[in-house]
């Protein structure tokens, strides 16, 4: 299988095949050897947890209504995991709301099956961690219900331990009483040993801080807090939370690296995707021309594609992005992520274009302050 492969080989070895950022080493003795996309020292501490630099999300994973799926595209889903895994990726985010009407599950129960076929060694089976988000449901209303949720999760996955337990969104907007509900469920997973680590998802600083402080009393360690962070929705609050990740330890995970689709370049005002995607697509597409100018200018030149240039970005800023794959093609280009760096210069540049770009992504409705 065409794989892409890291720039970090002697570039004399290096034939740079297209734009798709596909290389191959002719003439070397290593020819068969496929180079790491990361080295070991390059893994990411997350509370007890080491994971790989980049994830993936597996939202479309029994999404019908906003993207798609089909249980046709199991089986090239199998094949996206395991290219994933067999390249060094350990990180896989999924959700208990993911999938729609009868597919609720759906996503949770494609990764347990994917696991237990995984075909490779054990030891990198068992180094998998699974990140399920257990959604603030207003029916969840106490921490046992929340241990409820997520042995349900455990069960759809048949997994023993969930890697990372994160609450999805926070209810402080709009029912602030079952905030305390959802804290104690974290608290209580993670003391029964059903979840190695916590993370929390759609907090915004301040949230976020109240959580820390509040787990960290009850001795539990907040692992991760997963927003959404991309070259579309670059601001503040981004970096606020950024920063406050920074100095209480937390790992920022970046969620819709690439907008949705639309920092892949594949978009256009006049080729929209369908769906809701597309009207959504319309608002914003025809403001991102600074910015996919840039992308692209900066993909030629580095013998990148869009969508690695973008993720690429979200690996600089310090974080660790999980875009969404639905095929092996896009798994490929995205692994191509890895393994080189965009210059100082280069961000810059990207960062000039975004803020010119008159528009941006829409916030999470459930994102807090
Ligand atoms: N915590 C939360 O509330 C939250 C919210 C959103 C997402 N997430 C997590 O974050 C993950 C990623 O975010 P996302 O899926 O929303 O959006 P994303 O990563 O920004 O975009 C993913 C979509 O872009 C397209 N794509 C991906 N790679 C491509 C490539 N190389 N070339 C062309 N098209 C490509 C695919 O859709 P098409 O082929 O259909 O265009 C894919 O489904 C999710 O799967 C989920 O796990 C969490």
């Amino acid at each position: 299988m065409a794989m892409t492969l890291s720039n970090s080989v002697p570039s004399a070895c290096i034939v740079c095949l297209s734009a798709s950022n596909q290389f191959y080493l002719p003439s070397s003795p290593f020819k068969s050897l496929k180079p790491p996309l990361f080295w070991p020292w390059q893994k990411v501490k997350m509370g007890p947890l080491t994971v790989s630099p980049m994830g993936f999300g597996t939202w479309a994973w029994g999404n019908q209504l906003l993207w798609g799926y089909q249980p046709s595209m199991d089986s090239q889903l199998q094949q996206v995991f395991n290219l994933a895994v067999e390249n060094g990726l350990n990180l896989f985010d999924t959700a208990d709301s993911y999938g729609t009407g009868r597919l609720n599950g759906q996503s949770e129960k494609l990764l347990g099956k994917f696991i237990r076929e995984f075909q490779g060694e054990k030891r990198i089976r068992d180094e998998i961690v699974i990140a399920t988000k257990f959604a603030a449901y207003p029916w969840r209303l106490t921490s046992g219900q929340f241990v409820q949720a997520c042995r349900a999760s455990r069960d759809r996955m048949q997994i023993e331990q969930v890697g990372i337990g994160q609450l999805h969104w926070s209810t402080a907007n709009y029912a602030p009483p079952q905030e305390l509900a959802l804290w104690n469920g974290l608290v209580a997973m993670y003391e029964k040993g059903l979840v190695k680590a916590v993370g929390v998802s759609n907090y915004g600083p301040k949230q976020l801080v109240k959580i820390h402080d509040y787990l960290k009393a009850r001795g539990v360690p907040l692992c991760s807090a997963q927003v959404q962070f991309s070259l579309l929705s670059m601001g503040e609050d981004q970096m606020e939370i950024k920063d406050i990740c920074d100095s209480l330890d937390i790992r920022l995970i970046s969620y819709s690296p690439l907008g949705l689709g639309m920092l892949t370049g594949k978009y256009t005002p006049s080729r929209l995707p369908q769906g809701p995607r597309g009207l959504l697509f319309k608002q914003i597409l025809p403001g991102l021309k600074p910015l996919l100018v840039s992308l692209r200018e900066i993909a030629e030149k580095r013998c990148k594609t869009i969508p690695q240039v973008a993720i690429n970005w979200c690996i600089c800023k310090g974080t660790i992005p999980i875009p969404g794959v639905k095929t092996v093609k896009q798994a490929e280009e995205n692994l191509g992520a890895l393994g080189w760096r965009l210059s100082s210069n280069e961000l810059l540049q990207l960062d000039y274009a975004a803020q010119e770009s008159p528009r941006r992504m829409i916030q999470n409705i459930f994102q807090t302050k």
